[in-house]
């Protein structure tokens, strides 16, 4: 029994994927011609309809975000595609873009006929040139075929669109950092509010959202909402992107249902390499709390994996077996958010600071019993009291490895070393073969 539902993946195997011909060869831009022949609204309507939840993370519904923008005022309103993706292990929107941009500017376009934007962004993290070239390809076959400029599809709709890449810093996909960043200042979050719907571009009504819902949003205006609607569950509808890394047979994309469970999808993954088992996972990248095996009967909706005692995030599904040292994990991941800290609250700044230091000392064998007091102390110094969710996140492996793996740590304080034997690590021996 297959439980894949492949749309937003379906076409990546395609031969040249990603040009306009083969996007049109697909099907593609069908869903646009449809649109124009319905109301801007009625767009928008369906979209809210279809229950559609942003797929970067937090899992607000994607037409209700629509609906907040103000009433029209003669003045500009903005699209900003948020396609940053820097949270560790978070992989899905750069395979889109890469195999599939035409699907993306396809959403891009029916997303502002809906919401009367005719100036789109797409924030795309620095570090992917390759991505960036092959949008900046898509989008120029998009305008010589008529399909962004002045009078879009013969219509009168206008609509320019511009892709531009980041510095390479996590901070700048929280959207306000990112708007601060794509204005040309130093990226760092704005306080809200006002939200970016009422203040959000050049201090515009502006639209945020992430690569994947824009790029549903041509199934659904090509299918309707009832359809989006009969996939997933009441409140998480429709399908979504799952990225299986680290410890499986069979790493990569898996698109299904949302509420499809770890359990299956490691099935179709092939399951943890050979000789092994798994020992914890992230359901939602690197800022949501890990699980263990006992949580593989979790449907990955948004309220069930919250109900669990962790969030969907963005479906970053990444596998640990029983070589991996969970302390070691955990510092790495420490010292990936004391380095993204954007330094603007001193919470986030200092704690991060604080965690990588105790961390790194009980990684090398050199920790005290006091420090664990420290570990369980730090993170009620961050959360909720740190400016934006990264500081609300830094802590969330480390205080869910605590539950799950106190042993771990006190093993490393007694025995004055790390337990575990690196050299048998997945790294090594990939580096190795
Ligand atoms: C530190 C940090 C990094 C983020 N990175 C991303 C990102 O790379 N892509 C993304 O879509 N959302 C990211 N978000 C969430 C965005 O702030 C925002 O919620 C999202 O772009 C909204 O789109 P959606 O409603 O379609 O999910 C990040 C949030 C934080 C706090
Ligand atoms: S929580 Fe961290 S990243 Fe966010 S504003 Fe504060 S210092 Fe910057």
């Amino acid at each position: 029994m297959s439980t894949l539902a492949p749309l937003l993946t379906s076409r990546w195997g395609d031969p040249q994927s990603w040009t306009l011909a083969a996007y049109r060869e697909a099907g593609g831009y069908q869903a646009l011609a449809k649109a124009f022949e319905m109301e801007p609204a009625a767009v928008l309507n369906a979209v809210k309809d279809s229950g559609l939840r942003g797929r970067g993370g937090a899992g607000f519904p994607t037409g209700v975000k629509w609906s907040f923008l103000p009433p029209p005022d003669g003045g500009p309103r903005y699209l900003v595609v948020n396609a940053d993706e820097s949270e560790p292990g978070t992989c899905k929107d750069i395979p889109l873009m890469m195999a599939d941009p035409h699907s993306l500017i396809e959403g891009v376009i029916i997303t502002s006929y809906a919401i009367g934007c005719h100036h789109a962004f797409i924030y795309l993290r620095g570090e992917v040139v390759h991505v960036y070239r092959r949008l900046l390809h898509a989008v120029s076959e998009a305008r010589a075929a008529g399909l962004l400029g002045d009078g879009v599809m013969g219509t009168d709709f206008k609509l320019e669109l511009t892709v531009h890449a980041g510095a390479g810093a996590y901070i700048c996909g929280e959207e306000t950092a990112l708007l601060d960043s794509l204005e040309g200042r130093r990226g760092q979050p704005r306080l809200k509010p006002p939200f970016p719907a009422v203040a959000g571009l050049y201090a515009r009504p502006t639209v945020v959202n992430n690569v994947e819902s824009i790029a549903s949003v041509p199934w659904i205006v090509a299918n309707g909402a009832d359809w989006w609607k009969s996939m997933g569950t009441e409140k998480s509808t429709g399908v979504a992107i799952y990225s299986l890394s680290g410890h499986v047979k069979r790493p990569g994309q898996y698109e299904a249902p949302l509420g499809i469970t770890m359990r299956r999808l490691l099935e179709l993954a092939g399951g943890i390499r050979d000789g092994h088992e798994l020992k914890f996972w992230m359901p939602g990248g690197s800022s949501t709390p890990m699980f263990t095996a006992e949580q593989l009967d979790v449907p990955l909706d948004y309220d069930s994996v919250a109900a669990a005692g962790s969030m969907l995030g963005t479906r970053a599904l990444q596998c640990f077996d029983d070589t991996v040292c969970v302390v070691r994990a955990v510092s790495r991941w420490m010292d990936f958010y004391a380095h993204e800290s954007c330094g603007k609250c001193t919470p986030c700044r200092e704690g991060t600071f604080w965690l990588r230091a105790v961390l790194r000392r009980i990684e090398a064998g050199q920790g005290k019993m006091d420090d664990l007091q420290i570990l369980e102390d730090i993170p009620g110094s961050i959360v909720g009291r740190a400016f934006c969710p990264l500081g609300d996140g830094a802590p969330s492996s480390l205080t869910s490895s605590l539950k799950f793996f106190r042993d771990e740590y006190v093993q490393h304080i007694d025995q004055g070393r790390c337990p575990y034997d690196h050299t048998a690590s997945y790294l090594f021996e990939a580096v190795a073969a």
